[in-house]
């Protein structure tokens, strides 16, 4: 059994990723955590040095790589999901679960998180709702390929447990 989590930076997958984990005693993986592992380099690196395609091809191996641990929550990067039939091979691999946001929610998380994120760092505060918004609508109908859903007002350790209680145990 894996689990995929899916959604727009700062939608906070890592977060409930390990909390999730945690309270099932499964293993956690971040994505983007895993390309730095094998790469020997940071996300904003591996942008600069081989741009975002050299990048999601780095995402894609990554993913790859970890298809046959079992047992496991995957938190994967906000871009995953959209690029090279990754979300068809996560629902082929798993379970995959789409964290929704609204563009303001997602806003103010990825402005005041310490993760820095080459795609946005060169908005400002103004421009980058406006980014956002055009930016998840053009996702989105990547997102809702996943086979389940939490809504923003469901954000609670719980509506996550009524969901995966049936797949996990
Ligand atoms: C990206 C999201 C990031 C990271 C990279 C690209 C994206 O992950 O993979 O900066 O394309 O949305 P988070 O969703 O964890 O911020």
């Amino acid at each position: 059994m894996r689990i995929f989590l899916v959604g727009y930076m700062g939608s906070g997958k890592s977060r409930w990723g390990k909390m999730i984990a945690n309270h099932y005693g499964l293993r956690f993986i971040d994505l983007d955590t895993h390309i730095e592992e094998r790469e020997g380099i940071t996300i904003p690196e591996i942008f600069a040095k081989y741009n975002e395609e050299g990048f999601r091809e780095r995402e894609k191996r990554a993913l790859q790589s970890i298809g046959d641990i079992d047992n496991v929550i995957i938190a994967t990067g906000g871009g995953a999901p959209c690029f090279n039939n990754n979300m068809q091979e996560m629902n082929s691999l798993g379970e995959t679960l789409y964290i929704e946001g609204t563009p303001e929610l997602l806003r103010d998380r990825i402005t005041s998180s310490k993760t820095e994120r080459p795609l946005v760092k060169n908005y400002s505060q103004d421009e980058l709702l406006e980014y956002i918004q055009n930016h998840l609508n053009s996702r989105k109908p990547f997102y809702e390929q996943a086979k389940y859903k939490i809504v923003t007002g469901d954000l609670e350790l719980e509506n996550f447990i009524q969901i995966l209680d049936p797949i996990i145990n």
